[in-house]
This record gives structure tokens, C-alpha cells and sequence, in this order.
């Protein structure tokens, strides 16, 4: 294997083309269908930016109004899923409670195994719809509370509050979850993306691949670190204690979560529009503690590491701010890349061909098998 340039990671190496997004590592810039993410988020709701990832172009009012309808139509999950979620251990992490509750989405869908554009379209709209109730009434169980149901009369964000907590917060709140949204949708061949590639390469189904993508995206190296961010700061608990604690971190060689990025070596696109939300969210929650924490961590990362911090350092303590659970940080996560994800495997039946790389052998020498009495 000594001739053999091997692709650790696949770092570097382009699989295919893709038309949903583009990073720019150069500029620091992320476009969805050729928009920028930062105008996207201060310009659209998130319903705007799941239409256009999925068709390609922004919507016009009464497209938008269509599709609106649509997804309101879709959000309850059923009584089964319910009484399925009843069962489920209470300590199990909300991304292994959220997959297994997709994969029974999949198990009761009779258009499963329509493989079709316009099919696995409707399955998209119906996840993205349904995902949130999930995600809620999963929250809600698990601390003793009874699901509360979807408000049709209510908008993605607005709902998903609802049905948390059984209010909607000021509209500046729900913009600052909206933009995160809108932030998370898509991000070209990330790892649950290819994950979920990968297995509609095969020509499975589209509620396997989302199931792939969601147990790719729980890992904190990948959407798991928002929680981990969250953790770490509740670790470091008092912004005085930051600097000593991060060059500890740095001294052991631990891991410093939120930060770094496979393709942004200049700093993750997302962040600047991001980190205003969370600011945002600061100042309306009494949250300057964690401000604090935030540019004390950013500063001396870059000085001793010169790594930048990524989309997940932001989000960890917006949401925190907002009210949710940490753990369920990374199923918010789930509720936005649904978009991206399903995008990318529409547009990989359009064009499939297998993905089977290869790998370099450098295990044991061939050698004989020996019958047990022999070995
Ligand atoms: N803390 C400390 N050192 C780091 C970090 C970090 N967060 N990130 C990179 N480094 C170091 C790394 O150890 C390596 O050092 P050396 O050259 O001495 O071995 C150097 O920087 C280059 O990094 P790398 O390991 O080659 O980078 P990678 O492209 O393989 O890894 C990463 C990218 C995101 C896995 C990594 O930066 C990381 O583990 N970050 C922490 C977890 C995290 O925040 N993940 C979220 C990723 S972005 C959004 C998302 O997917 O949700």
C-alpha cells in the first residue's frame, strides 16, 4: 500500500458535484442556491430557505403560502408514535430516541418505497413537519409532561416553541431560533450528508438515509458538539476561570469543543451571523456571563491555537438562553439539516451512481487456514 495515496477522512477529496450549496473556504462564504446564508437569515423565515433548497429557487407568495399550508398539515405524528415514545427509557439520548422515531415514520409510510421525485419530495415536507413534534413531545415525556399538539395556526419556529413549552416567546426570540435554522440547513458533503448519500447510492429509501444521517450527525465531532459546547461552558462555569481553564485544555491536548472546522481553516461563514444572534439573546435573557465566557474562549483559541471557532460555538449557549434542554440541542439541529439532507438525496437519484471507494489491505500476510484441533 506504500504507492497508494490514501485519503485519511477523505480530507480534500471532491465525490461528485452538487448544485444545493457552495462553501467557499477562501472567503469565508456559504451560499444555498447561490444566496448567501447571511442574507437568507436576516431576509427569509426558514420555511423560504427549506423551499428553496429543495426547488432550487425562493418562493413566490402563493408558493410559499402553499407550502406553509402543507407542512402545518403534516406535523402530528399519530397516536402510535406516541405510544411508541411512551416506551422508550427515559435517560436515552433524544438523538437515539429521534432516530428510532424517524425509522418508525419509515415503517408506517406506504410510500416508503417510492423512489420517485414528487414522492420523496412529500416524505421530505412530512419529516420536516413531523421532526419537531418528535423532537417536543420527546422533551415533554421524558420529563413526566404530556405531549402538547401542533398549532396549525402558528408558524415552524413559533410551533416548535409551543409545543415545548405551551407558549410562544417574544417575536425577537423566535427570530434568533429561526436564523439558527436557516444557519443549519445545508453545508455541501458534511458528514451525515454523505452518510445519507451514501445510502440512497444504494437506491434505499429516503427514511433510511435521513436515519444514517441522524446517527452520523450525533457525534460530537460533528452536530453533537453544540451540546458539548454547552457542557463545556457550564464546566468552566465562571468566565474568570476561562483563559486558565482553556490553556489547560490546550496543554492536555483535549479537544476544545466548537471549535476548528475540516474546511474552514479562516472561520466558519456562519458564525458572524450567528454570533449576533446569540448576543441578541444575551441581552434579552441577562445572559452577559456567557457573552463573556464566549470572547474570552474565541480570543485565546485564536492567540495559542489560531483555530476559529464553529457554527456550534454560538448555537450551544443561544439555545441554552432560549430554554431548551442541552441534549436537545442536537435534535434542533436534525429539525433543519432534514432540508439539506433530503435535498442531497433527491439529487443523487437524479444522477446515481454507487458509492464504493476502496481501501488500501495492510492487515496479515495470506497464510492457511488451520482446523481447530490444529491452531
Ligand atoms: N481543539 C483543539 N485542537 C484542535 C481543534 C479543537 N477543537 N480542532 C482542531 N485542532 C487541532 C488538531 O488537533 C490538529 O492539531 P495537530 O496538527 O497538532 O495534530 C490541528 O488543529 C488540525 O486539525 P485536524 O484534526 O487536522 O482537523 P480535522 O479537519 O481533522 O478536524 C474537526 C475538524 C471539526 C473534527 C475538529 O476541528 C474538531 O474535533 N473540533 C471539535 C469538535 C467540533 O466543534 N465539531 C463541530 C464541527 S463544525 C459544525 C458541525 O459539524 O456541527
Amino acid at each position: 500500500s506504500d504507492a497508494i495515496d490514501i485519503k485519511k477522512g477523505l480530507a480534500g477529496v471532491y465525490a461528485d458535484t452538487t448544485k444545493i450549496s457552495k462553501v467557499m473556504e477562501e472567503t469565508n462564504s456559504l451560499t444555498y442556491r447561490g444566496y448567501p446564508v447571511q442574507e437568507l437569515a436576516a431576509l427569509c423565515k426558514f420555511e423560504e430557505v427549506a423551499y428553496l433548497i429543495w426547488h432550487g429557487e425562493l418562493p413566490m407568495r402563493e408558493q410559499l403560502m402553499h407550502f406553509e399550508r402543507q407542512e402545518r398539515e403534516h406535523r402530528w405524528i399519530g397516536d402510535d408514535l406516541i405510544e411508541v415514545m411512551r416506551k422508550f427509557r427515559k435517560t436515552a439520548h433524544p438523538m437515539d430516541t429521534l432516530r428510532t422515531a424517524v425509522s418508525f415514520l419509515g415503517v408506517q409510510d406506504p410510500e416508503t418505497e417510492d423512489n420517485s421525485p414528487k414522492a420523496n419530495l412529500e416524505k421530505s415536507i412530512k419529516m420536516m413537519a413531523r421532526i419537531p413534534t418528535i423532537v417536543a413531545a420527546d422533551y415533554r415525556l421524558r420529563n413526566g409532561k404530556e405531549p402538547i399538539k401542533p398549532d396549525p395556526k402558528l408558524g415552524f419556529a413559533e410551533n416548535f416553541f409551543h409545543m415545548c413549552f405551551g407558549e410562544v416567546p417574544a417575536p425577537e426570540v423566535v427570530k434568533c431560533f429561526d436564523v439558527s435554522l436557516t444557519l443549519y440547513a445545508e453545508h455541501s458533503f458534511n458528514a451525515s450528508t454523505f452518510t445519507s448519500r451514501v445510502i440512497a447510492s444504494t437506491t434505499s429509501d429516503i427514511y433510511s438515509a435521513v436515519v444514517g444521517g441522524i446517527g452520523a450527525l450525533k457525534g460530537p465531532l460533528h452536530g453533537g458538539a453544540n451540546e458539548a459546547v454547552m457542557h463545556m461552558m457550564l464546566e468552566v462555569d465562571d468566565p474568570k476561570k476561562a483563559e486558565a481553564w482553556l490553556l489547560g485544555n490546550i496543554a492536555d491536548k483535549r479537544l476544545v469543543m466548537g471549535f476548528g472546522h475540516r474546511v474552514y481553516k479562516h472561520g466558519d461563514s456562519r458564525v458572524p451571523t450567528m454570533k449576533k444572534a446569540f448576543l441578541e439573546m444575551a441581552k434579552i435573557k441577562n445572559g452577559q456571563k456567557w457573552v463573556e465566557m464566549y470572547e474570552i474562549l474565541e480570543r485565546t483559541m485564536l492567540a495559542k491555537k489560531n483555530i476559529h471557532p464553529n457554527l456550534d460555538f454560538p448555537t450551544g449557549p443561544a439555545y441554552y438562553l432560549m430554554g431548551f434542554d442541552i441534549p436537545m440541542f442536537t435534535p434542533i439541529f436534525v429539525m433543519s439539516r432534514i432540508t439539506g439532507w433530503t435535498a442531497h438525496v433527491m439529487e443523487q437519484n437524479e444522477d446515481n451512481k454507487l458509492i464504493r471507494p476502496l481501501a488500501a489491505y495492510d492487515g496479515s500476510a495470506q497464510r492457511k487456514v488451520l482446523p481447530v484441533a490444529e491452531r
